[in-house]
């Protein structure tokens, strides 16, 4: 019988004698899969485990600098780098969902091999792959590694032609959780929404700019808090705000306002292949509603998303 415990100790073991005294370096995304990987790894390694997490510009409100100072409390070697600006640049003008994750994916892998770069003599990038993503990569790509299916052997970064580690690579997520409860790793981490890797570009429809960003992350701090605070976030599989690209008509005090609209989007699921959109109480949608026109400056209208995966997808983009 498979146990966390016993998953543990082996992968610890496993992990001390396949990379010796090597140096590891890995990225963390802020995420349960990426997180459980590192802490495992840094049980077996210790200090030769380089983590490496980016800011793209595009998380959720404060994230960076919590779940980097998270990190650290947890005693992690991690270096937190801030390449918002360069993001945003590489995103410029681009309105078509997939010409975002290809900015986005490019822009990452280029920070990610310049840090690399200055850790001196490393063997080996861990990485937090779990059992779907290889099934997901094997149907879509062939039997490669994740990371290297967007790119042909002879343009690889650096980075990319070290030895691949990928301790959580049998598991699916609910044992990915149990592992990362097993050492410890904080609850409220643990039970993190997913959160995809674009971020907030694939919730920001049409093209992304500063100031769309910092409305969207206001809107959504207040949609998420709300959740925790109203008991419900728990009780939601993912959740999060969507920045559509109209204006609508309002009227504040006897002016008439022409602002953005903002859709807002909770469900219910196992996987995220398929999807129900959660019921939320009146009293809630109502209470966010308000607080979102009240504080948020430049929108004026709240929808909330009803559709089902299929036919519609979780994300808009
Ligand atoms: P969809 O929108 O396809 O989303 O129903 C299913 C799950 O996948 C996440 N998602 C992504 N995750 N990169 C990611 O890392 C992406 O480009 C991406 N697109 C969607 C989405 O948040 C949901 O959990």
């Amino acid at each position: 019988e498979w146990t966390p415990e016993a998953f543990v100790d082996m992968t610890v073991a496993e992990l001390k004698e396949k990379v010796g005294d090597d140096k590891v370096v890995l990225g963390l995304s802020g995420g349960v899969d990426s997180t459980v990987a590192a802490v495992l790894l840094h049980k077996a390694i210790g200090k030769n485990l380089y983590c490496i997490f980016v800011n793209n510009g595009l998380l959720r409100k404060g994230e960076f600098e919590s779940v980097l100072d998270q990190y650290k409390h947890m005693g992690l070697n991690v270096k937190g780098v801030d390449a918002s600006a360069r993001f945003l640049d590489a995103l410029a003008g681009i309105s078509d969902p997939e010409g975002k994750r290809k900015a986005i994916g490019k822009t990452f892998i280029e920070v990610f091999d310049d840090e690399a770069h200055l850790i001196q003599d490393v063997k080996f990038l861990a990485q937090g792959t779990i059992y779907p993503d290889v099934i997901e990569s094997i149907s879509v790509n062939g039997p490669s590694a994740t990371i290297k299916s967007h790119h042909n052997v002879g343009g690889l970064p650096d980075f990319m032609k070290l030895k691949v580690v990928e301790p959580l690579r049998m598991l699916f997520k609910d044992e990915v959780r149990r592992v990362g409860a097993e050492m410890g790793i904080d609850k409220e981490l643990l039970g993190r929404h997913p959160f995809p890797g674009p971020g907030l570009a694939i919730r920001i429809l049409g093209d992304i700019t500063a100031e769309k960003v910092r409305v969207l992350q206001e809107v959504d701090a207040i949609f998420i808090n709300g959740l925790k605070e109203w008991m419900l976030y728990d009780k939601v599989w993912q959740a999060g705000a969507i920045l559509l690209p109209v204006s609508s008509v309002g009227v504040m005090g006897d002016e008439r306002t022409y602002e953005k609209v903002v859709a807002l989007r909770a469900v219910e699921s196992t996987d995220g292949m398929t999807a129900d959109w959660v019921n939320l109480p009146y009293d809630f949608l109502q209470k966010t509603s308000n607080t979102i026109i009240n504080r948020v400056k430049g929108v004026n209208r709240v929808v909330y998303d009803i559709s089902s995966k299929p036919p519609a997808t979780i994300e808009w983009e």
